[in-house]
């Protein structure tokens, strides 16, 4: 029998990777967040000071990196950059880097390599159309842009920098990038399950989900 792959899609901010976290203790899986590994190779491109439109050296580098997600930390190079990806230059280049279909393969190959002999959750953007179209169980979770942009806020390592109206306007722009890229744009997959989370706490979907996937479980 292979390993188990749960999916969790949806926008920036929809909640996934909290919830992703924990579903993936309850049930004992091991987490992967593949929107930290198009933050990692972003923060490699800012560090070097490597022009947002020179895509082969983009490529080059991030091919030359040596990038992990292990223990529900990421690391870049030997380096535990779990903090680091998470401030806002990072929010707004990330959807630039991930448009490149190369590096879109290379983040695919890492979480594809990490599933291959373990039970993994995964929270993403593709990851029930293109990185496991056959995850034994697709969730797509969405909320209000206005909840999403707040979430966003509080979680931000350089807070006093920003509004959280600024917030809200990168929210709008990233969802338009990440629907609308050519490679892999977000989407759900049919046969997602959809949850809204707006208003909703994290036990709330958490159980929700938990719920799904022991029905699921049960049939199988
Ligand atoms: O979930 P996040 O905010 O950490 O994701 C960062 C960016 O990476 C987001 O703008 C879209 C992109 N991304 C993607 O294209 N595909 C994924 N599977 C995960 C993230």
């Amino acid at each position: 029998m292979g390993f188990n792959a749960i999916a969790i899609d949806g926008p920036a901010g929809a909640g996934k990777s909290t919830v992703a976290k924990m579903l993936s203790e309850r049930i004992g899986y091991t987490y992967i967040d593949s929107g930290a590994l198009f933050r990692a190779i972003t923060l490699k491109v800012i560090k070097l000071g490597i022009d947002i439109n020179d895509i082969e050296r983009i490529i080059f580098h991030a091919r030359n990196s040596d990038i992990d997600f292990s223990n529900n930390k990421i690391y870049l190079d030997g380096a535990n950059v779990s903090e680091k990806i998470r401030d806002n230059i990072i929010n707004t280049t990330v959807s630039y880097i991930a448009m490149i279909p190369e590096i879109r393969d290379i983040v695919v190959e890492i979480q594809r390599k990490i599933a291959s002999n373990k039970n993994v959750v995964v929270d993403g953007r593709d990851i029930g159309t293109t990185v496991f179209p056959n995850a034994f169980i697709k969730f797509f979770l969405t909320a209000s842009v206005e909840e999403r942009a707040l979430r966003r806020y509080n979680e931000l390592t350089d807070k006093k920098k920003h509004t959280l109206e600024e917030i809200k306007k990168q929210i709008i722009e990233r969802d338009f990038i990440d629907a609308n890229r050519e490679a892999s744009p977000l989407r759900q997959a049919e046969d997602a399950i959809l949850i809204d989370t707006t208003g909703k706490s994290i036990d709330e979907v958490v159980s929700e989900m938990l719920y799904y996937v022991f029905m699921k479980g049960e049939k199988n």
